[in-house]
C-alpha cells in the first residue's frame, strides 16, 4: 500500500538518463542514508541519532534514490528554539543537520532539490529562521547555500572535531 508518507515527490531525469527519485525517508532507508554520510562526509552520528531525526522530523527527512531503488543522497533537519540574532525574542529555527550527495551523482540538481523540498516541509513548524554552519573549506556547499540566499552570520571558532572553523550561515524564512 502506498502511503502519503511514501509518495514520491520529486523525479527528474539527469545528464546519464538515470531517473533520480527525490522522496521521504523511512525507516527502512536509515541503513542507506547512513552509508552516504559515511562515504560523503567526515561528520558521522550514531544510527539513534538518526532514528530520533526522523522520528522527530519525518517531513524533512528526505533522500534521493536512482532506478535500483540505491541511495545516493539525503538531507535531515531538526528545529530549535533559540534567540534571534537580531532581537532578544525566542524563535523557531530550522537547523540543517545533514545534506549529501553520493560523489557520482553530484552536480546534477539533486542538492538543489532535496533542499528545495526539504525547507518547503520543514515550514509547518513555523520556522522564523533557515541555519547551518559548514566548513570554511567547503567551496561546493557554500555556493549551494547561497543560491538559495543563505548568508554568513558569523563564524564558530573550531567547530569541527579537526578544529576547523565553521561558517554560521542563516536565512530568514519569507511567510
Ligand atoms: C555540497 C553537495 C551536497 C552538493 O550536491 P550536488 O547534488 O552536487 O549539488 P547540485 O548539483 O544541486 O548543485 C547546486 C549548486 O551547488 C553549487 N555547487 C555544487 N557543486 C559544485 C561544484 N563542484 N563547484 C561549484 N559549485 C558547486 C553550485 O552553486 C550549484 O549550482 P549550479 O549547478 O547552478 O552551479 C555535494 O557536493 C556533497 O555531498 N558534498 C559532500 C558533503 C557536504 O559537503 N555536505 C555539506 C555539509 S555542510
Amino acid at each position: 500500500m502506498t502511503t502519503n508518507k511514501d509518495l514520491k515527490i520529486d523525479a527528474f531525469n539527469n545528464p546519464t538518463n538515470q531517473r533520480i527519485i527525490i522522496k521521504r525517508c523511512n525507516l527502512d532507508d536509515l541503513d542507506g542514508v547512513i552509508k552516504v554520510n559515511e562515504e560523503e562526509l567526515p561528520e558521522d552520528y550514531p544510527y539513534f541519532f538518526y532514528k530520533s531525526i526522523l522520528d522527530n522530523y519525518p517531513e524533512s527527512f528526505l533522500l534521493a534514490q536512482n532506478e535500483q531503488g540505491k541511495i545516493v543522497g539525503y538531507i535531515m533537519w531538526r528545529v530549535e528554539k533559540s534567540p534571534s540574532l537580531d532581537s532578544l525574542r525566542y524563535i523557531n529555527k530550522g537547523h540543517l543537520v545533514s545534506i549529501a550527495v553520493s560523489q557520482d551523482y553530484r552536480k546534477r540538481g539533486i542538492a538543489k532539490s532535496l533542499l528545495n523540498h526539504s525547507m518547503q516541509a520543514i515550514r509547518k513548524y513555523k520556522i522564523h529562521e533557515y541555519v547551518l554552519e559548514v566548513r570554511v573549506s567547503n567551496y561546493n556547499a557554500i555556493k549551494l547555500y547561497e543560491q538559495f540566499k543563505f548568508q554568513i552570520a558569523n563564524i564558530k571558532k573550531n567547530y569541527y572535531r579537526d578544529g576547523e572553523n565553521a561558517y554560521y550561515m542563516t536565512l530568514k524564512n519569507k511567510k
